[in-house]
């Protein structure tokens, strides 16, 4: 496996959930002005490209889909091409120079101008909003949810990232963390159900930090409030139904506490599944990514969610070839492995990103061929460990929430249990949304095959 494909085709569900979202937003605000979308971009008058910076791969990309709308453009020159999100936001009106075709360009906290800036693109001009606010959170528009009929949805309790881990540009494209008020989360959870939905994920850079009470906009810091954190606000979404399951991404180890685990517990409804990014081994490496805590912090908040929540998966994101690891250092990351070995994992390649903190700090010193031998060790060593996690689970039974037909057969159904662990099954009539019991008989180190039992009844 070459590391470089592996690395392109790998999309963390977080980030992909939050560019859901985002369209989402915007899918909200443009058909409030009379716009509509369709599937088919042939038909578009407006193509919004959502992007993200986190890695140069990702940019890679969006500038190879730009070129894609090139011809379009060139028989019809009224087509409005913009550019959202983190790419938008990093480069500003300079993306207006490199990529003449680009008309808009606008930030992740502009998308309520966006009516507005297509119609300034209508009068000849070029557009550009990438202010950053401390207080926008779009709590107040409902998505329009573009898979209708859909199953599982994700939503954004914050915006932002105030970390400063040295290797990202999440704080410089997203902006000041800030949190979004409780009752506008629940309501649109309560929507979600009512429409069919069975599975939501709230999102959000670092979870942990959640923090909402009456004296926040924005600057949510005065505790002397009463005041809602991440654990009771899971709480409040668990009880809009038992039927409706709570998965929730990402978790920060430095702030994962031992309540939230607690109300895991206590809840049947949320999954059991943490996803809890370690990015390496290794004490040295994480203080120079400045992440704010230890290997042994590290351990310990993962003897904390063995110790609290039945039967946790744990999954992680790891950086290979920091600037500066030694080969020791990456064989601590190798060993942290062996320790968790964790359900799944999300690797990648350290790539420099511009304004960074260790950009500013560090050489990016640890050469290509090196950088990706390790990710192959880890990559290796990962499948190695779904595959065991995975024939553990051979004999048990599981709660699945059916998302349709699979990707294979039209009468093999798959969907997820608690551990977000993808289960394929003789469909045996179930529909969609409903909750199955499915016996384990076989697995790869993806998916787990199963042996439908019975249909969960409704709570
Ligand atoms: N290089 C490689 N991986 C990165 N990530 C974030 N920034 C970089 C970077 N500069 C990874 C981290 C993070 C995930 C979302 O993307 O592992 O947790
Ligand atoms: Fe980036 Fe760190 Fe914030 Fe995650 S917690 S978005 S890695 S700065």
């Amino acid at each position: 496996m070459k590391p470089s494909t592996q690395e392109d085709k790998v999309i963390d569900e977080g980030r992909q959930g939050e560019a859901v979202t985002s369209v989402e937003v915007v899918a909200s605000i443009m058909t409030s002005q009379g716009y509509e979308t369709t599937r088919n971009a042939e038909d578009a008058d407006v193509v919004l490209i959502n992007t993200c910076s986190i890695r140069e791969n990702a940019e890679i990309r969006v500038r190879k889909r730009l070129g894609d709308f090139k011809k379009r453009k060139e028989s019809n020159p009224d087509l409005v091409v913009g550019i959202l999100g983190c790419m938008a936001e990093r480069l500003k009106k300079s993306l207006l120079e490199e990529e003449k075709l680009v008309d808009l360009v606008a930030g992740p906290d502009a998308y309520r101008d966006l009516p507005n800036l297509v119609d300034e693109v209508g009068t000849g001009q070029k557009a550009v909003n990438v202010l950053l606010s401390r207080d926008e959170t779009y709590a107040d528009i409902s998505p329009v949810r573009l898979d209708q009929g859909g199953v599982s949805a994700f939503v954004t309790i914050m915006r932002g990232c105030d970390n400063m881990c040295s290797f990202c540009v999440v704080p410089f494209t997203r902006g000041r963390e800030r949190s979004r008020d409780p009752h506008t989360i629940v309501n649109e959870c309560k929507e979600l159900f009512n429409a069919g939905y069975r599975e939501v994920t709230l999102l959000g850079q670092n979870v942990d930090s959640y923090r909402w009470n009456l004296s926040s906009k924005g600057e949510i810091k005065d505790d002397t409030q009463p005041t809602t954190n991440f654990a009771q606000l899971m709480e409040m979404v668990a009880l809009v139904s038992p039927d409706l399951r709570v998965r929730f991404s990402t978790s920060h180890p430095k702030d994962m506490t031992d309540d939230v685990l607690e109300i895991m517990e206590k809840y049947e409804n949320i999954c059991e599944y943490i996803h809890l990014p370690v990015q390496s081994g290794h004490t040295d490496v994480l203080h120079r990514m400045n992440r704010g805590y230890s290997r042994e912090w590290y351990l310990d908040r993962i003897d904390a969610i063995r110790r609290i929540v039945s039967n946790c998966a744990i999954s992680t994101d790891i950086i290979s070839g920091f600037c500066g690891e030694t080969e020791e250092e990456h064989k601590a990351t190798l060993s942290l492995m062996d320790e968790v070995c964790y359900e799944y994992a999300y690797m990648f390649k350290y790539s420099e990103r511009p304004k960074t903190l260790a950009e500013r700090r560090f050489d990016d010193d640890v050469p290509e061929d090196v950088k990706g031998r390790r990710l192959i060790e880890i990559i290796d060593k990962q499948n190695a460990h779904s595959l065991a996690t995975n024939q553990k689970d051979i004999g048990k039974m599981y709660k699945i929430l059916v998302e349709g037909p699979s990707r294979r057969s039209a009468e093999q159904y798959c969907g997820r249990n608690g551990r977000n662990s993808m289960v394929i099954f003789d469909r045996n009539g179930v529909e969609k949304g409903q909750y199955v019991m499915v016996k384990i008989t076989d697995c790869t180190s993806a998916t787990l095959l199963g042996e439908y039992i019975e249909t969960c009844p409704s709570a």
